[in-house]
């Protein structure tokens, strides 16, 4: 019998998800257990995770408790957010943006993006020490994302505590205090949009906001529009900040494949989705069955809590050889780290470019970056994989010093 303590579950989901995974798949891959608040299924294994995600018998919902009145518009907002829509509306909502971020789209972007990266690390290489966090990936994030937004450069520095307070409210860690917390931030974040809102309506500009503001048909309503805003500022920021970080983080742990890299700069495609593969930025994703569903000889019920370990399923040995192993010229990759089924990331053609443009700017420099500590510490959170900091020491190349 497994020690099934809530405590025990936010540990080692923070110290060492990964044999915590192992532990639990090896019982079973799909795992009845009450590790969270509410008991359900963890998922552990690949095609169990993949078969589900692609189930629309397994809905998403908002991941709030009861409503009351402390948090009432923080629920509002997440119900009116595609993320936590079913069909038929999820389509429609989903629809309305999408086109916004093709590969092709994002692609057009790639200039002001690696513009915005290499302006930061001229601020910052000729430094003894930064933190990869706070210096380059937020900022880095913040500019891109505000940029498609439309939000002034000038704001991007108040979205960093929005995010992070937002990102802990709907995880499964969270508190009531950061439930309320999150409250604050939508009351604010809602003040803030419907001011940009207004301007782009008189004088649109060239972003995304003017642009779903005038469209032809079809359009969404002003309180779409605002969670939709609010959605992306969330979506758009930590996990991009997670996924650069933890991507330079692999790549410094495992200097074989560091040297690798820089030695043959086109492998980046394929090591950025290693990245995502080894350390996914987002580790667990939540559906409730709608209806009974037998899956690998386990009986799910209606109203059944399911737990999606996407991190447990990018590391499943039935689905990728050494599973364990960092290799980035791995290929194929079919990692779940995007999720899968209607509500793939929208974002990934934007998080993937962004990360290549991040990982390569920082390696292709007259830099050499070193770990100030392998022991990083991991914020508390068991549904994202972030690093409280990551401090590195910067040595020139020509002097080492
Ligand atoms: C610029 C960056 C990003 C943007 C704008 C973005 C946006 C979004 C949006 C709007 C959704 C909801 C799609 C829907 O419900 O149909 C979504 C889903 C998702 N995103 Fe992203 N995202 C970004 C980066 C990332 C990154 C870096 C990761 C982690 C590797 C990630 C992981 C996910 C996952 C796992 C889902 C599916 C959640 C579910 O099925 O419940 N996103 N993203």
């Amino acid at each position: 019998m497994m020690n099934q303590s809530k405590h025990r579950f936010t540990f080692e989901m923070t110290e060492s998800p990964y044999s915590l995974y192992k532990e639990i798949r090896s019982i079973h891959p799909v795992y009845k257990g009450s590790f969270l608040k509410y008991p359900g299924w963890y998922v552990t294994g690949y095609q169990e995770a993949l078969t589900i995600l692609k189930d629309n018998r397994f809905q998403t919902r908002i991941p709030l408790p009861e409503t009351t009145k402390k948090y009432e518009a923080l629920k509002k907002i997440q119900s009116r957010m595609m993320l936590f829509k079913n069909p038929p509306d999820h389509g429609r909502l989903r629809m309305l943006v999408s086109h916004k971020f093709t590969p092709a789209r994002i692609e057009k972007c790639r200039p002001y993006i690696e513009k915005i990266a290499i302006d930061l690390w001229n601020d910052l290489k000729n430094k003894k020490k930064i933190d990869v966090i706070s210096d380059f990936a937020y900022p880095f994030a913040s500019l891109v994302i505000a940029r498609i937004i439309g939000i002034p450069d000038e704001d991007k520095d108040i979205f960093r505590g929005w995010a992070l307070n937002l990102i802990q409210s709907l995880d499964f860690t969270r508190s009531r205090r950061s439930i309320v917390d999150g409250n604050n931030t939508t009351l604010e974040m809602l003040s803030f949009f419907k001011d940009l809102i207004n301007k782009r309506s008189q004088s649109p500009q060239d972003d995304l906001i003017s642009e779903l503001l005038h469209q032809e048909d079809k359009k969404l309503t002003e309180e779409e529009l605002l969670a939709t805003s609010v959605l992306l500022v969330i979506a758009g920021h930590e996990t991009t900040v997670n996924l650069i970080s933890n991507s330079l983080y692999c790549l410094l742990e495992n200097p074989k494949e560091y040297h690798k890299l820089i030695e043959n700069p086109s492998l980046i495609e394929s090591a950025i989705e290693e990245c995502l593969r080894y350390e996914s930025p987002t580790q667990m994703i939540a559906r409730i069955a709608s209806e009974d569903v037998e899956l690998n000889n386990v009986q799910i019920r209606k109203g059944d809590h399911v737990y999606v370990l996407i991190g447990a399923a990018n590391r499943d040995p039935n689905q990728f050889s050494n599973a364990d192993t960092f290799d980035i010229t791995r290929i194929p990759n079919p990692h779940l780290a995007f999720g899968s089924g209607i509500h793939f990331c929208l974002g990934s053609a934007l998080a993937r470019v962004e990360a290549q443009i991040a990982i390569q700017t920082l390696l292709q420099s007259e830099v050499n970056i070193h770990l100030e500590t392998k022991e990083v510490e991991w914020r508390n959170l068991v549904g994202f994989r972030a690093m409280k900091e990551m401090y590195v020491h910067l040595y020139d190349q020509s002097t080492n010093h």
